[in-house]
C-alpha cells in the first residue's frame, strides 16, 4: 500500500483580496476554496491530512474543513509558504513515504489531477514532483527552471530575471515529496529574497543540488490549477466551476434553461427530469427531487424540496418542502418552515416555524408564524397569525379541515379545531371547539356546524 500523507497551506493573509476575511475562506460556488481543495485530497485517502491555519481565522477554517482533515496546525506568522510547511512538519514525525502538498487558494484541483501526478511521481521514482502548467500569461506564479526533463529550480515572479519571466511554465503550487528529502532540507531554506519570505519552493534547488530526481508534471489544462490571489480571479475561479457544475446537472438529467441567470453551489443536489428555469439561485447544500420545475425567480437557501414540487418567483430558506407542493409566485418561506404533502402557498404568503399538513392551502397574502396547521386546511386571503404581543411569542393550532375566513386574524396562543370554520374579518381570541363557526370581533360562537 502506498503510504501518503498531505498538508494544505491555508495560514496566508492574502493581502491581494483586500479583505478581513482569510483569503481561504472566499466562496467559490458557495463553498470556501479551502473545503473544495480538502475535498480533493480526502478523495486519495492521505492520512494523515494536515492544514496549516492562521492564527485569526484558525477555528473557522477548521470549522468548515471540518472531517476532511485530521489535524490543524497555527502558522503563528505568515512567515511564508516554506515556514507554513514547517509548522506540520512536528506532527509529521515518524512519517515515512510520500507527501503531498497543496494550497489552500487552488480550487479547481480535482482528485483526478492529483491522482496523475502522484502516479507520475511513482512512476519516475522522483523525490520531488512539482504540478505544473503553460499558462500564456505566466504573470505572478513561480516559474519551472528546467534542464532537459528535469527541473532544477522555481524562481518567483519578483526574484525572476526577464528571461526567466518569458518562461510561461508555472508552479501551481501542488506537490509530491519524499518525505524522507523534504524534512531534511526544508529547515535549510533561507528568507533571503524578495519578499523576505521562507520560500517552500526554495527546496527544488536544495533537493536537485543534492542531485536527487525532481522533476514537473505539467496538467493539461491549465484551469484546473488557477490560483487565486486577487478578487478577479477569484471571478474567474467562480465562473469556471459554476460551467463545470452546470455540466454535470445536465449530464445527470436536469434541465436548465438559462446558464448565465442560473447560479448552483457546488454542494447542490438535483434529482433527474427537473428543470431550471431562468434567475434561480440554488445554495448551501440545498436538495431538490425528481421532476420539479424551479423557477423563474427562485433563490433556495439550506432547504430540501421533494419531487413533483413548482416554485416560482419564491425564496425558500431552511425550508422543507414534501412532494408535489406549489410555491409562489411571491411566496417567502423562513427558516423551519415545513410543508407535507401536495401542500399549496401562494402569493405573497409568508411563512415562518410553522407545519403545515398534507393537502392545505395558503394561497394568497397571509403571514403564518409558529403554527402547527393539520391536513386539508384552507386559509384564505389575508390571514394573519398574531404571534406576538410585543413580548413573547405564541404558537397557533390550526386542525383538520378548518376553513379560515378571509382576513381573520388569529390571537396567539390558540387552537382552532377540527372542521371549524371563522367568518370573514374575524379576530379569534379563544379557542374555537371543533365544527363550529366563529364570526365576529371577538369572535363569538355562531353555532355548531351540522352534521357533526
Ligand atoms: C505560490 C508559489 C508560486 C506558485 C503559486 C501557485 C511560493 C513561494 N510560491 O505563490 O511559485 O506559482 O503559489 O498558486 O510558494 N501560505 C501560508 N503561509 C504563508 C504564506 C502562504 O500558509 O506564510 C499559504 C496561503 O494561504 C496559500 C498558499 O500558501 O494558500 C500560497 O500562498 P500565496 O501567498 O498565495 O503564494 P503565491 O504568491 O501565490
Ligand atoms: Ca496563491
Amino acid at each position: 500500500m502506498r503510504k501518503l500523507a498531505a498538508v494544505i497551506l491555508a495560514a496566508g493573509v492574502g493581502v491581494r483580496m483586500k479583505s478581513p476575511l482569510a483569503k481561504v475562506l472566499h466562496l467559490v460556488c458557495g463553498v470556501p476554496m479551502v473545503r473544495h481543495v480538502a475535498s480533493a485530497v480526502k478523495e486519495l485517502s492521505a492520512s494523515p491530512v494536515v492544514v496549516v491555519v492562521p492564527p485569526a481565522n484558525g477555528e473557522t477554517i477548521q470549522k468548515h474543513v471540518g472531517g476532511l482533515a485530521d489535524s490543524y496546525v497555527i502558522q503563528e506568522k505568515p512567515l511564508g509558504t516554506g515556514d507554513a510547511l514547517l509548522r506540520a512538519v512536528d506532527l509529521l514525525r515518524g512519517f515515512d513515504g510520500h507527501l503531498l502538498v497543496t494550497c489552500g487558494d487552488t480550487p479547481l484541483l480535482s482528485s483526478r489531477v492529483l491522482e496523475e501526478l502522484l502516479a507520475f511521481h511513482l512512476e519516475r521514482k522522483s523525490k520531488a514532483t512539482i504540478l505544473s502548467t503553460f499558462l500564456e500569461n505566466p504573470c505572478g506564479y513561480g516559474r519551472i527552471v528546467r534542464k532537459g526533463r528535469r527541473v532544477v529550480a522555481i524562481v518567483e515572479e519578483r526574484d525572476a530575471t526577464p528571461s526567466q519571466r518569458k518562461i510561461n511554465e508555472i508552479n501551481a503550487g501542488t506537490y509530491v515529496f519524499s518525505s524522507r528529502e523534504i524534512f531534511k532540507v526544508l529547515p535549510r531554506i533561507s528568507n533571503r529574497n524578495a519578499q523576505k519570505e521562507f520560500y517552500l519552493t526554495d527546496v527544488i534547488r536544495l533537493l536537485t543540488r543534492k542531485n536527487l530526481p525532481v522533476y514537473a508534471f505539467p496538467s493539461s489544462n491549465p484551469e484546473n490549477v488557477l490560483g487565486v490571489n486577487t478578487r478577479r480571479e477569484l471571478l474567474q475561479v467562480n465562473e469556471i466551476m459554476q460551467r463545470r457544475i452546470l455540466d454535470h446537472h445536465l449530464n445527470s438529467g436536469v434541465s436548465i434553461i438559462h446558464p448565465s441567470t442560473t447560479l448552483i453551489a457546488a454542494d447542490v443536489t438535483i434529482g433527474e427530469g427537473t428543470t431550471i428555469y431562468p434567475f434561480t439561485i440554488l445554495e448551501g447544500g440545498t436538495t431538490i427531487g425528481e421532476h420539479c420545475a424551479i423557477g423563474p425567480g427562485a433563490r433556495i437557501v439550506r432547504s430540501h424540496v421533494a419531487s413533483g414540487t413548482t416554485v416560482q418567483y419564491s425564496i425558500l430558506v431552511e425550508a422543507e418542502v414534501g412532494e408535489g407542493c406549489q410555491i409562489g409566485p411571491f411566496a417567502y418561506l423562513r427558516p423551519e418552515s415545513k410543508l407535507k404533502k401536495k401542500v399549496r402557498v401562494g402569493n405573497f404568503v409568508e411563512i415562518k416555524k410553522s407545519t403545515i399538513g398534507n393537502s392545505s392551502k395558503v394561497p394568497h397574502l397571509s403571514y403564518i408564524g409558529d403554527a402547527t396547521i393539520g391536513d386539508a386546511v384552507n386559509i384564505g386571503a389575508g390571514v394573519i397569525t398574531c404571534n406576538y404581543d410585543g413580548k413573547g411569542k405564541f404558537p397557533t393550532f390550526i386542525e383538520d379541515e378548518a376553513f379560515i375566513g378571509s382576513n381573520t386574524n388569529l390571537r396567539a396562543p390558540l387552537r382552532i379545531g377540527k372542521g371549524a370554520v371563522t367568518g370573514a374579518g374575524s379576530v379569534v381570541t379563544r379557542d374555537v371547539e371543533p365544527y363550529t363557526l366563529v364570526v365576529g370581533v371577538p369572535a363569538r360562537v355562531v353555532k355548531k356546524i351540522e352534521g357533526h
